[in-house]
């Protein structure tokens, strides 16, 4: 019989903490102007099936992409990282992680798998069908926000900890570098980071990708204003505002925003808010951002780690980049 699997779930993230961060966000966002929202609260459990949706669209290429580097190279990520846990930031439904699982297994004796995510729900789901399909394996899923509970992620053992999907993109800038800053001090000399990001390329590629010919994409977009509705007791119509995609070419990122169609007053009945879009006017509620391989090795160099090998620089297609701390 084989070795039954054990999974635990620590919550540094609640319903009211969750609601607390989401009001703090919807004030200061759309109290502002341009108005905008984190796309952190994308993902409630309807967002987070419409993104599962988006990874099977024909024009949606990164998940294809970086799933088809992980499948030719996952066993040279594990020789590289001599890793024995497995920790996953932004783990969704812990899809592609079996190709790092199994290559990591067949590597050195695999302990602990680390899905690490905002949407709880959803990690639980995935991290009790990882249990089951990894008997032996200690799953220990951790709730939490990777801008803000990175200190909470267990340290045993030696660890690779794997951002995929190209979510790093989804974050600013200046919020990228503190981000990357924090995961290099939650790790020790002896662990890796793999990373996986989204590639500059022809723009129409790109753009197709955000705006889907069955309109996934913009049910995912307009979700977010379900979110507040439901959370916040907002009266937001999401039909009518429009699914709007942007390739800024000089940022090197896609943007997407909801445009009002017409004049509107909404009321955000819990915080006692009203807002008001003219027609036209739009809400930001995601960038995405491209990358080279050159800007990522910069930006991994400045945050204190060493690339050991990239995968996927010549096709152009999506990279995945390992790395360690360089000090
Ligand atoms: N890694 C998966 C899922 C990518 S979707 C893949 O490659 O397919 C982005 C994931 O990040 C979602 O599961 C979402 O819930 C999670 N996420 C977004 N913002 C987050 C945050 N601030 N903290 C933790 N998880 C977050
Ligand atoms: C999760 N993240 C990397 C996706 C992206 O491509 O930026 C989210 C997404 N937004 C629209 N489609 C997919």
């Amino acid at each position: 019989m084989p070795a039954s699997s054990t999974v635990t779930v620590d919550v540094h993230l609640d319903e009211r903490d969750l609601r607390a961060a989401l009001e703090r966000d919807v004030r200061a966002g759309l109290g502002a102007s341009p108005k905008h929202i984190p796309p952190t609260w994308f993902y409630d459990e309807e967002g987070s099936r419409l993104f599962e949706e988006i990874t099977r669209l024909p024009e949606y290429y990164p998940t294809r992409a970086e799933r088809a580097l992980l499948e030719r190279h996952a066993g040279d990520v594990a020789t590289l990282a001599g890793a024995d846990s497995l920790v996953e930031l932004g783990a969704g439904s812990c899809e592609k992680t079996r190709l790092l699982l199994d290559a990591l297994a067949s590597s050195s004796p695999l302990s602990n798998y680390v899905p690490f995510d905002v949407s709880a729900d959803f990690l639980c789901d995935a991290a009790g069908s990882i249990a089951e399909e990894y008997p032996g394996l200690r799953v220990h899923a951790v709730v939490g926000d990777f801008l803000a509970h990175l200190d909470r992620i267990p340290t045993e053992g030696r660890r690779l900890v794997a951002f995929l999907g190209g979510t790093i993109g989804n974050l600013a800038p200046a919020q990228r570098a503190r981000f990357l800053g924090d995961v290099r001090a939650t790790m020790s000399r002896t662990d890796s980071l793999l990373l996986g990001t989204d590639v500059v390329k022809d723009r129409r590629r790109i753009v197709a990708a955000y705006d889907d010919s069955a309109g996934v994409t913009a049910r995912f977009n307009r979700n977010v204003l379900s979110v507040v509705n439901h959370a916040l007791g907002a009266n937001f119509a999401p039909e009518r505002f429009e699914h709007v995609v942007r390739w800024d070419e000089r940022a090197q990122w896609i943007e997407m925003r909801l445009r009002a169609t017409q004049p509107e007053t909404v009321d955000i009945e819990h915080l006692d808010m009203t807002v008001t879009f003219d027609d036209g006017e739009e809400l930001r509620t995601e960038i995405s951002a491209k990358f080279t391989p050159e800007g990522i090795a910069d930006e991994l160099a400045r945050a204190g780690f060493a690339v050991d090998r990239q995968w996927g620089a010549d096709e152009g297609e999506f990279l995945l980049t390992l790395a360690h701390p360089d000090r």
